[in-house]
């Protein structure tokens, strides 16, 4: 063996020790590390002949990398939708590897298991009926990705052929009805050879990001007879806004169309007594969107990806090979999403949902939203600011007073960052530019709030 490799075998216990040592100082301090910094200039190095061992290799990450990571894990990261990583899912994050299970196989381990336990739990924390089933992916792109691939293959099965064996040209045009639909599902119509054109935007409530069921009743009666996938959203990105998920379900009794949500973080609504109205008609779904890298608090990668056309998956997903058999009543992974071989990604979700249950997870979701609420309010009584939307649950929308610009709203997303305490992003909301603080961490608090607001206004300058 490798000198280097069998010393560290002899010496695992002591570099793991030193491992820990290192990720415990980090977390502690991680309140004191800058939310977000300047990346320093990249200075990559060549690939080394002989490696220094894991010892060496800690201590160069220690001084080259560590001291230019982000604080994201931290309490005033409020940029993008971010979560942190609950105590309990970096321990279940850390026996991924330390167990290594590929959990593609059923007949070697219990590790599918696991996931299916895992998938199920989340499938009864978002209040959805045991005719969904769900499948771990590796964020909400390809959870989005997943249900619009099942979509493709449905409507094949109105036709009399399968897309998965046959192609799309066997099928012709879809066209996907959404009002606010994330980048993501651009994306995924990219890979899915649907192509990024067949989306057409649907009217909008007045002042609002839902989708104006009406204008979406006209459209899908204008394309009776085609295959139409309506992706309906449950929290947009911007101002968290809701599509009425209920009156958009009704149509399905009147007009042929696939459902699709994209609740990659507002399906955490239902988490909430208050916002649970939000949700209400998600069972009602097709196919469902869920991240929980976000708003579960679990470490990257992980989402969740909810149907009730498991049928339709194998057809599309199914890795035909002797070796990986077929798939039965209770399918092996490796023939439910594009990946194969993977990570026993389940995991740590497992042990965040095994260590605060339900309602664990639902005084985060609380927490999180009520101090969205209270930056809103500060922000809504300071007359640099203006709030862009209302604070509906976890997404603070707002933008400068005076000519929003983009340079100026870019320059002081800089001056905030630069200042150390918090990290917000930019975005554009009704064709204003403007800034989005998102709150979905486990350790943000009441007194993070007043700095991150003192913070903002202080960069004003
Ligand atoms: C509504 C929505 N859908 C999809 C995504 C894509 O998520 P991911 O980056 O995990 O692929 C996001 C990310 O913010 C989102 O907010």
């Amino acid at each position: 063996m490798y000198e280097k490799l069998s010393q560290d075998l002899q010496n695992i216990e002591l570099l793991l020790t030193r491992t820990l040592r290192h990720a415990t100082g980090t977390l502690t301090a991680i309140d004191r590390r800058p939310a977000a910094v300047v990346p320093p200039p990249a200075a990559t190095l060549p690939l080394p002949e002989h490696g220094a061992g894991f010892e060496g290799a800690l201590s160069e990450f220690e001084s080259r990398w560590a001291p230019g990571f982000s604080g994201s894990a931290g309490p005033r990261y409020l940029g993008f939708v971010t979560g942190g990583a609950t105590p309990a899912s970096i321990g279940g994050d850390w026996l991924t590897s330390i167990y290594d299970q590929n959990p593609t196989s059923g007949i070697d381990s219990a590790a599918p298991d696991l996931e299916r336990e895992t998938v199920d739990r989340l499938r009864q924390l978002f209040g959805l009926s045991a005719a969904h089933q769900g499948v771990f992916v590796s964020g909400a792109t390809m959870s989005n990705f997943v249900g619009l691939a099942i979509a493709r293959e449905s409507f094949g099965e109105q036709r009399g052929i399968s897309v998965a064996e046959e192609g799309l040209p066997a099928l012709g045009a879809i066209h996907v009805l959404s009002g606010s639909p994330h980048s993501s599902i651009y994306k995924a119509l990219s890979m899915l050879g649907i192509g990024r054109k067949a989306v057409r935007k649907v009217a909008l409530l007045e002042g609002r990001e839902a989708v104006d069921v009406a204008a979406l009743e006209a459209a899908l009666d204008a394309l009776q007879g085609q295959n139409v996938v309506v992706v309906a959203n449950a929290g947009t990105v911007n101002s968290v806004d809701f599509d009425d998920l209920q009156a958009i379900a009704a149509l399905k009794s009147r007009y042929a169309f696939w459902l699709h949500v994209d609740g990659a973080f507002g399906a955490f609504a239902a988490l909430s007594p208050e916002h649970a109205h939000l949700v209400a008609g998600l069972d009602a779904a097709d196919s469902v969107c869920v991240d929980l890298h976000k708003w579960l608090n679990v470490p990257y990668d992980s989402a969740v990806q909810f149907t009730r056309r498991r049928d339709l998956q194998i057809r599309v997903f199914q890795n035909a090979a002797a070796y990986l058999g077929l798939p039965g009543e209770n399918p092996d992974f490796v023939h439910l999403t594009p990946e194969n071989s993977r990570r026993l990604r389940a995991l740590s979700a497992w042990f965040s949902l095994a260590a605060y249950g339900r309602a664990g997870h639902a005084e985060i979701v609380g927490r999180n939203v009520r101090l969205a609420g209270r930056l809103g309010e500060r922000l809504a009584g300071h007359p640099r600011f203006r709030l862009l939307a209302p604070t509906r649950l976890n997404v603070v929308c707002f933008t400068l007073a005076g000519e929003a610009t983009e340079a100026r709203v870019q320059t002081y997303v800089l001056a905030v960052r630069d200042r150390g305490e918090l990290f917000i992003s930019p975005t554009v909301y009704a064709g204003t530019w403007g800034l989005r603080a998102a709150f979905s961490n486990w350790r943000t608090h009441e007194e993070d709030v007043e700095r991150a607001f003192a913070s903002l206004v202080a960069a004003l300058d």
